[in-house]
């Protein structure tokens, strides 16, 4: 490659949406990353199909083929070192990592999800938004730490919830700035790594 660009594992366990995003972000010379590995922990994720679509090198990890966690995530550890990722990018990633996994990665670990963090951690976020009769509902791109969903925030984005809203209406809403939050996070985060197309 020789490009100098931050080298992304992404890992997915389903849809693939947000890593749609940055398939399509990194088609732009000027993008400051490239992704190596698209790794799930799931053979049927239809994201598989949108990183064999766009050529990249899939990888399946399947946690029930596992007795515990450390064995599944050393696996995933051997795919992601060889596939000499620098970034590991989780995107709908659905699985609880150890504290160990995640002391592997330091700075070196990101991940979305669909609310305004500290706000709603977990699962069911928009429908506890709604229930809660918030004003404004939102995503967040932060470091990841063996803490689930915390950890420095990188990147937020809000979105008015309006009458009417279902938790699915009100998903789609967030959806549509968690694909632009996730690739102005990939950016922020190059720049700290000090990759630029020039190095
Ligand atoms: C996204 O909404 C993401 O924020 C969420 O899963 C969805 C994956 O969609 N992640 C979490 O809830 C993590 N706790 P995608 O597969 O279409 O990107």
């Amino acid at each position: 490659m020789g490009s100098g660009k931050l080298k992304l594992a992404v890992l997915i366990s389903g849809r693939g949406s947000n890593l749609q995003a940055l398939i399509d972000a990194c088609r732009d010379p000027s993008f400051p990353a490239e992704i190596r590995l698209v790794l799930s922990n799931r053979a049927d994720a239809p994201g598989l199909a949108r990183a064999k679509e766009a050529g990249i090198q899939t990888s399946v990890v399947d946690h029930k083929a596992y007795p515990d966690r450390s064995s599944f995530e050393k696996d995933m550890q051997k795919e992601i070192v060889e596939s000499d990722a620098e970034l590991i990018v989780l995107a709908g990633f659905m699985r609880v990592l150890t504290a160990e996994f995640v002391n592997l990665w330091p700075n070196r670990m990101i991940n979305i999800h669909p609310s305004l963090l500290p706000d709603y951690k977990g699962l069911n976020t928009h429908a506890r938004a709604l229930a809660d009769g918030k004003k404004e509902a939102g995503c967040t791109v932060h470091y990841v730490v063996p803490e689930m969903d915390s950890g420095p925030i990188i990147v937020q984005k809000r979105v008015p919830i309006l009458p009417g809203d279902t938790p699915d209406i009100l998903a789609q809403r967030v959806l549509e700035q968690e694909h632009l939050a996730y690739i102005e996070a990939v950016r922020i985060v190059a720049r700290t790594l000090n990759k630029s197309l020039s190095s």
